[in-house]
C-alpha cells in the first residue's frame, strides 16, 4: 500500500495530493495496538468471506465515500463503482461526487449506497436522496461528524472546475445564487433527521462518524439501521480517538442490534482482520481507493480491493477462522 501511495503522489499535482492527505495520520497505525491470538489445528482449506450487510457481499472490505473522484482520474466514480462491484465489495457514493448519481446507478453493475450531507437547503438534500433511491441506491450513509467542514491539517477546496464539483446539485440551486453557499452543510442537523431520511426514501440509514458507545445508542434509538465508526480520516475534529481504539466499545454497546462498520487507516489484511474481530461487520477504505484510481483507473481500484481481500483471507486461515462469524473478540488482545 505504501508503494501505491507513493506512485499516486508522483502522478498527482501537489495541491491535489495535499487535499487527499489533509488530516492523514502519520507514524504507527492505530490498528497495531491489537495483537492476534490465533487458533490452531483448524481445517482452513476453505475460507469464506461472505458478508451479509444490507445485501450480500463477497468481501467485507468496501469503499468509503470520498469527494471529487475526477480530481484524480477522468473515469471518476463510475470506475470505482464498477471495480467494487467486480470484487463484491460495497461502494458508497459521496454527495460531493463528480459524476451524476444516475450515471453511477446505470453503470454500477452491483448494489451501491449513497452518502448524505444534510445541506442548509433541505430541499436540495431531499431531492438528491430521492434521486439516489430512484437510481438504485440500497442504503443511505448519513455523515454525522460534519456540521461544517473541519480544518484538521489544512483548509480549502481542491482545485476543481465548478461544473464538475456541482454536477449533481446544479439543477437544484436557484439561478444567480452562490451554489457553494446553498449546498453547505447544515450546522443545525439533529438526530431526528435520521428517521426523516429513512421515511423519505424507504432506505436503511447508516450513521457515519460515531466514536462513542452512548452516541451509537442514541442514533439507533433515533432510527439508525447501522453505525459507522469513523473519524472522517482525521479531517474533522482534530485529535479524536482513533476508530481503531473506539471500535470495541461501540460494538460492545451496540451488541448486534444493528451492523457496525468502521474506517480509518485500514491499509492491509491484518487491519481488516483486527477490525472484524473487534466487532465490525465490514471495514472501509477511503484514501487507498483514490490512490488506486489515480494510479490505474478501474483496474487499479480492482487490484487494490482484491489485494486487500486476498490478504484478509490468508490472515483468516492463519488465525484459524473459516468464516467472518468466527472472527470474535477473543482473537485479539491489547498490546
Ligand atoms: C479526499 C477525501 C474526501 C472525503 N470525502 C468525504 C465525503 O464526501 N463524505 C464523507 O462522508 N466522508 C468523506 N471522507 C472521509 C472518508 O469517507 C473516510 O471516513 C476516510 O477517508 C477513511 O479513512 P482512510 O482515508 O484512512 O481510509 C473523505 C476523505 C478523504 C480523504
Amino acid at each position: 500500500m505504501i508503494e501505491l501511495a507513493q506512485r499516486a503522489e508522483r502522478l498527482l499535482p501537489p495541491d491535489v495530493w495535499a487535499y487527499l492527505m489533509r488530516g492523514a495520520s502519520i507514524g504507527e497505525s492505530a490498528w497495531e495496538r491489537w495483537r492476534f491470538a490465533p487458533r490452531v489445528l483448524r481445517d482452513v482449506r476453505t475460507v469464506d468471506t461472505t458478508t451479509p450487510l444490507f445485501g450480500e457481499w463477497r468481501s467485507p472490505i468496501g469503499i468509503a465515500p470520498t469527494a471529487f473522484h475526477r480530481l484524480v482520474h477522468p473515469d471518476g466514480e463510475t470506475a470505482v463503482a464498477r471495480a467494487a462491484a467486480a470484487c463484491g465489495s460495497p461502494f458508497v457514493l459521496s454527495m460531493r461526487a463528480t459524476t451524476r448519481i444516475e450515471e453511477v446507478g446505470a453503470t454500477a453493475a452491483g448494489p451501491w449506497w449513497q452518502q448524505v450531507y444534510l445541506m442548509r437547503d433541505r430541499g436540495i438534500t431531499d431531492a438528491l436522496v430521492q434521486r439516489a433511491a430512484a437510481a438504485g441506491a440500497t442504503a443511505l450513509v448519513l455523515t454525522g461528524d460534519t456540521p461544517y467542514v473541519g480544518r484538521s491539517g489544512g483548509r480549502g477546496l481542491p482545485p476543481l472546475d465548478d461544473r464538475l464539483a456541482l454536477v449533481n446539485v446544479a439543477q437544484h440551486v436557484r439561478p444567480w445564487s452562490d451554489p457553494w453557499a446553498e449546498i453547505e452543510q447544515d450546522a443545525g442537523a439533529v438526530l431526528g433527521d435520521i428517521r426523516r431520511l429513512g421515511d423519505l426514501t424507504g432506505l436503511p440509514v447508516i450513521v457515519k462518524g460515531v466514536l462513542r458507545p452512548d452516541e451509537a445508542l442514541h442514533c439507533i434509538d433515533a432510527g439508525a439501521a447501522g453505525i459507522w465508526v469513523s473519524d472522517h480520516g482525521g479531517r474533522q475534529l482534530g485529535r479524536t480517538v482513533p476508530p481503531a481504539h473506539a471500535l470495541p466499545e461501540v460494538a460492545g454497546a451496540v451488541r448486534g442490534a444493528v451492523p457496525v462498520l468502521v474506517d480509518g487507516d485500514v491499509r492491509c489484511g491484518l487491519d481488516a482482520l483486527a477490525a472484524l474481530a473487534l466487532g465490525a461487520d465490514a471495514v472501509f477504505v477511503g484514501r487507498p481507493a483514490l490512490w488506486a484510481l489515480a494510479d490505474g483507473g478501474a483496474d487499479g481500484v480492482g487490484a487494490m480491493l482484491s489485494g486487500l481481500w486476498e490478504e484478509l483471507r490468508h490472515a483468516m486461515g492463519l488465525a484459524g477462522a473459516t468464516r467472518i462469524a468466527e472472527l470474535t473478540r477473543d482473537l485479539v488482545v491489547e498490546r
